[in-house]
């Protein structure tokens, strides 16, 4: 216990279940990972195998929940996503990342679950000033997610990581969202 604030490792909204991870979410996990139109834009390994789940599984269930809280979404049952939010406290900011198999897109599940954990952070953190995520700037998808939580672009990176291999390099944008906006468009 290091006295930093948690945020819950329970969040429910209208649809979805977020919860921590399991060593037993990892089939579940391979199902949807194993999707090369999934990993498009993440640093992920691919081809995506058996190994790969189990180790981010156990690396998610090992994290410090102080600074890196990481949810499953579960839907229907099954974990079928994550999100995380590395939490920067002597900065008073916050980064998320977010992923969601491929069968379950463009129904507004990553807007809902985002909407939830950003509440969640301001709310049990009082001193977190700001929630930022970065996407490639081709990510359209992720981008829409960003935008329709009312996030401001703050600048695009021209020369941004891309993916697991350090070489190559990509636009990529940042997005932000202030406390004083969040609460004001609550
Ligand atoms: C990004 C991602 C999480 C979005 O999840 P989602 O639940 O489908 O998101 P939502 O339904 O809440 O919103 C998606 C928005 O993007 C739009 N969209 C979806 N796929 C798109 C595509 N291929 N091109 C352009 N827009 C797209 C949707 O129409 C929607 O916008 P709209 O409401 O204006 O129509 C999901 O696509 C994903 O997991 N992608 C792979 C992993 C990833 O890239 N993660 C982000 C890394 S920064």
């Amino acid at each position: 216990m290091n006295g930093l604030p948690l945020l819950p490792e329970r969040i429910e909204t209208a649809r979805l279940v977020l919860r921590r991870w399991t060593l037993a979410d990892a089939e579940d996990l391979l199902a949807y990972a194993a999707d090369p139109e999934w990993s498009r834009f993440l640093p992920v390994p691919e081809p995506y195998e058996r190994r790969h789940a189990d180790e981010a599984v156990a690396r998610w269930v090992l994290e410090d929940w102080s600074t890196r809280p990481v949810w499953a979404m579960e839907i229907a049952g099954r974990a079928s996503g994550g999100i995380n939010l590395r939490i920067d406290h002597q900065h008073r900011k916050g980064e998320l990342g977010y992923a969601l198999a491929r069968r379950h897109w463009g129904n507004g599940y990553m807007t809902e679950a985002v909407r939830a954990v950003i509440d969640a952070a301001f709310a049990a953190l009082p001193a977190l000033a700001r929630v930022q995520a970065g996407a490639n700037a081709r990510n359209r998808a992720s981008i829409r997610v960003m935008e329709r939580l009312g996030m401001t672009h703050e600048g695009t990176i021209p020369h941004a990581p891309r993916g697991t291999d350090l070489e190559s390099r990509e636009a990529g944008v940042i997005y932000a969202v202030l406390r004083e906006e969040w609460e004001q468009s609550r």
